[in-house]
């Protein structure tokens, strides 16, 4: 009997899902780079087990490792500066037969000890399974068609939305946790109050619509995903194009999205507003613990995340998720920029076993997202956790809200 049988089956499922990511590649794919800022794809499918590996070897229970050379190799993901791009060839990764072979030696050694593992470790391997899950599928995303098969989705194109505002009153947020409130990655911790002054909030995310009227107004560049073609705009979906759908949320860069608000005397929400309105309440002292619930494993009205799908949906689809103060969306249909550089709290100290995980990025050049994407697990849904990226990296299924301080 397991210590935790809940965390092994999450281990199982996580393991299913990016296995099953890679079933999407034609087998020719494996070492393209579609996103010129990261490994080629090869790399993903040997990191996810040396991940696993090199935190399961930091509890002394494991013996040699199947490939202490690959432990290596496969350890880190990368993040250039601007202009930096990795030079590497095909040829400098090994063959998919050996990284298999690799994969289920450290599979089936890792599986043994299970059991004792502590949980903490588990923990960390199930999110970072899932955190690549995401990102592996903007990966897949940006790889050229006739690499890739998935299934053909019904896109739902639906009338354009009309924005409004809505008042969000001042109040506190709680920002992070403390130790014994769960699991968290290092820079959740500590836990911090912030007074949040009053200010209005888009109740929808900026949609498709509204970022071509300004591009219209203002010359601005399309977003990555855009494309166009005798004078129309269409969407690259994962697996399939359509027609620009002009009620879904736009994806764009963090630039983008801060000169959308500056042409238009908005801002970007800071961390502490994002909080406020997709968590506060009109009580006062009470914040939820999801936008739509104050239950603190309310998953029940999903909007769209979990891989529920390939693609956005409108940003008016899913009501029942609204926060208490009618703001739609804060959490599913593509994470949300604001406008805090991401830093750690105070009390932060460096994960053990992960020590570069965040601390490797408070360079002032990453910027704090909040949500969640429709490629975002279920079990990364939580208010304390942050996610970030550069402001001009393009690829993330990131999306705004604004507000008008
Ligand atoms: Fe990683």
């Amino acid at each position: 009997m397991a210590k935790n049988p809940d965390l092994l089956a999450r281990l199982t499922e996580a393991r299913a899902e990016t296995d099953r990511l890679f079933t999407h590649l034609d087998p020719s794919a494996l070492y393209l780079r579609p996103i010129d800022e990261r490994h080629r794809m090869a790399f993903y499918l040997g990191h996810l087990e040396a991940f696993d590996w090199n935190q399961m070897k930091q509890t002394g229970m494991l013996a040699a490792s199947p490939n202490p050379e690959f432990d290596n190799l496969f350890a880190f993901g990368i993040d250039p500066e601007p202009g930096q791009l990795p030079h590497d060839q095909p040829s400098d990764w090994p063959k998919q037969e050996q990284i298999h072979s690799y994969n289920q030696g450290v599979r089936s050694t890792i599986d043994r000890h299970l059991q004792e593992a502590p949980e903490e470790n588990l923990r960390m391997m199930i999110e970072h399974r899932h955190m690549h899950a995401e990102t592996f599928a903007y990966i897949l995303h940006n790889l050229e068609p006739a690499k890739k098969k998935g299934p053909t989705e019904h896109l739902s194109v639906a009338a354009p939305v009309t924005q409004t505002f809505v008042t969000i009153p001042s109040g506190f947020s709680t920002l992070g946790k403390n130790s014994g409130e769960g699991f968290g990655w290092d820079n959740e911790f500590n836990k911090l109050s912030v007074p949040v002054a009053d200010f209005e909030m888009s109740k929808y995310k900026i949609s498709n619509g509204e970022f071509l009227e300004y591009m219209k107004l203002t010359g601005a560049a399309a977003p990555h995903y855009w494309f166009e073609q005798q004078g129309e705009w269409f969407y690259r979906g994962m697996f399939q194009n359509v027609p620009l759908p002009l009620s879904w949320p736009v994806y764009c860069t963090w630039n983008q999205a801060s000169q959308y608000a500056r042409f238009h005397k908005l801002q970007l929400p800071t961390e502490a507003q994002y909080h406020r309105a997709a968590f506060g309440s009109p009580v006062d002292g009470e914040e939820r613990h999801f936008p739509w619930s104050s239950e603190a494993a309310d998953l029940t009205k999903q909007g769209n995340f979990g891989y529920s799908a390939w693609n956005p949906v409108a940003v008016n689809a899913s009501p029942d998720t609204e926060s208490a103060f009618g703001v739609a969306q804060l959490v599913g249909n593509g994470w949300e920029w604001t406008s805090t550089v991401f830093a750690p709290f105070e009390g932060f100290a460096p994960s053990p076993t992960y020590p570069g995980y965040s601390a490797n990025f408070f360079d002032n050049a990453h910027y704090v997202l909040k949500g969640a994407s429709p490629r975002t697990s279920a079990t990364l849904v939580r208010r304390s956790l942050r996610n970030w990226f550069r402001p001009e990296y393009p690829y993330v299924y990131a999306t705004f809200h604004l507000v008008r301080n």
